[in-house]
């Protein structure tokens, strides 16, 4: 599988303190690769060095081959950004953005207006595109920033916490136009700190925390990776005891929490075949039986916590 992004011991020093620590990972063809931490981890600072706004103090960033350093303008043209400040001059309108920007990228003027009506389009702000950006709200705003990194079709979006402020609305929409362009061939660099976005949009995950990747993987299995025991929650119309749970097949623990018992297990399988059994041989019918699975919240705090001690 080709690497389009690879970022090799990369390094950023801001003073005395090191803000992105030799972080090495490639991003693959094709992937929705989302770039997660906590406030100050290193996500921006990470993410302007991958897209040539500021130097590497150590290491380096190829994007599709090209060095971003040595072949900023090769290197540029494979990719789009939607920065995590907005790039778009409020006192121009969305059409004149999307103008400025084709010539930014040597776009011939028929292909950028061409380019602009179809993006217009996509992000439903046609008819709004002779107004100026400063009557924009937010969720529209943002969304004519995603058009604007379009202008010239990459094959690579970076987008720095995009749908940071947005209602669920607008939220919705961006992350549903990240998806059809991932389907449609684009590679995305997602940086959130939402967990769940991640998980519902990304193939893999890379956790960062205090300049250094703490874990890559996919959400999943990261998620099993910090939990090996799985919990169930599962309800009875009868009285059951906790001894007589406890000592089930596969299960390890079993705790009263309301009217629901929380099962630990060993092997889930194995438990919800015995909690079964067990409904059968003892006249309890099951109400209520849910497995719960670790969320990626919690394999993100566990991951980031083991780093801090
Ligand atoms: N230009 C700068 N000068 C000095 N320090 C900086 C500069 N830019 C970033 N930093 C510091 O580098 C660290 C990483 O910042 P960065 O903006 O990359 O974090 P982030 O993960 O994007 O955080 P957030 O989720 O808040 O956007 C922080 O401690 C920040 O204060
Ligand atoms: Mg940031």
């Amino acid at each position: 599988m080709t690497a389009v992004i690879h970022a090799s011991d990369l390094t950023k020093i801001f003073g005395k303190s090191t803000a992105v620590d030799h972080i090495s990972f490639d991003v693959r063809e094709g992937e929705i690769f989302g770039f997660l931490g906590p406030n100050g981890a290193g996500k921006t600072t990470t993410t302007r060095m991958l897209t040539g706004v500021i130097p590497p103090d150590a290491g380096t960033a190829m994007i599709l081959g090209y060095n971003i350093r040595s072949e900023p303008v090769l290197a540029k043209q494979e990719f789009g950004v939607v920065p995590e400040t907005s790039n778009a001059y409020t006192d121009l309108t969305a059409w004149q953005n999307l103008m400025l920007m084709g010539e930014l990228y040597g776009l011939p003027r028929a292909r950028a207006e061409r380019r602009s009506s179809d993006l217009l389009g996509m992000v439903g702000l046609l008819e709004r595109k002779d107004q100026k950006v400063q009557a924009y709200s937010k969720g529209m705003k943002q969304r004519l920033i995603l058009a604007m990194a379009l202008i010239h079709e990459p094959g690579l979006l970076f987008l720095d916490e995009p749908t940071s402020g947005l209602d669920v609305q607008s939220t919705q929409m961006i992350l549903s136009l990240l998806r059809d362009l991932n389907t449609q061939g684009t590679t995305i660099f997602l940086t959130t700190h939402n967990m769940e976005e991640a998980n519902r949009l990304c193939h893999r995950v890379g956790i960062i925390r205090g300049g250094k990747m703490v874990a890559i993987d996919a959400p999943e299995k990261l998620k099993t990776a910090i939990d090996r025991v799985h919990k169930i929650e599962v309800s009875f119309d009868h009285e059951v005891s906790a001894d007589a749970l406890a000592g089930l097949d596969g299960v390890i623990d079993a705790n009263r929490s309301g009217d629901k018992w929380q099962i630990t297990a060993e092997n889930r399988d194995a438990a919800i075949r015995s909690l079964v059994t067990f409904s059968r041989q003892n006249g309890a019918s099951i109400v209520t039986l849910n497995t719960l699975a670790p969320s990626l919240d919690e394999a993100f705090l566990r991951l980031t916590q083991e780093v801090q001690s």
